[in-house]
């Protein structure tokens, strides 16, 4: 059933940290009305990227993958809200960026595939074991947002 306490693990890509998009990309989610539960500027280990993406680690893609992911630092945050997942993606526009929508972020801010600024979780599943892959149970910040009763009835 639908949550408004649903978590996602959003990560903007050291190509999106490198061209200033971390702003933007902020804003999106806030501006959304979604609730920021974590967040963290690092330099993830290979070690920690090849288990990120482990699903894909029989893709041709992936050794590059990892790399690219390695290559700076990634902005990993937490975000709660109502169908924040599935929304989340919609934000996100499509793993291409050829085939994403402009009003995305995708869509709005890049070009190629192997370049394309920003992950979201896509299932309950994989946002659970990639929340506890990158953060703590401590990082994650317990609050009230004052404008929860402007964004939910
Ligand atoms: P993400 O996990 O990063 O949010 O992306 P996604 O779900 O939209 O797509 P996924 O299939 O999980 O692929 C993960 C990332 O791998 C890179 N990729 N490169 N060269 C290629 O054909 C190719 N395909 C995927 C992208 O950076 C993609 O976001
Ligand atoms: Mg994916």
């Amino acid at each position: 059933m639908a949550s408004i306490s649903e978590r996602t693990f959003i990560a903007i890509k050291p190509d999106g940290v490198q061209r200033g998009l971390v702003g933007e990309i902020i804003r999106r989610f806030e501006q959304k009305g979604f609730k920021l539960v974590a967040m963290k500027l690092t330099h993830a280990s290979e070690d920690l990227l090849r288990e990120h993406y482990i699903d894909l680690k029989d893709r041709p893609f992936y050794a590059g993958l990892v790399q690219y992911m390695h290559s700076g630092p990634i902005v990993a945050m937490v975000w709660e809200g109502l169908n924040v997942i599935k929304t989340g993606r919609v934000m996100l526009g499509e793993t291409n960026p050829m085939d994403s929508k402009p009003g995305t972020i995708r869509g709005d801010l890049c070009v190629q595939v192997g370049r394309n600024i920003i992950h979201g979780s896509d299932s309950l599943e994989s946002a659970e074991a990639e929340i506890n892959l990158w953060f703590s149970p401590e990082e994650l910040v317990d609050y009230r947002s004052c404008a929860h009763e402007w964004i939910y009835e």
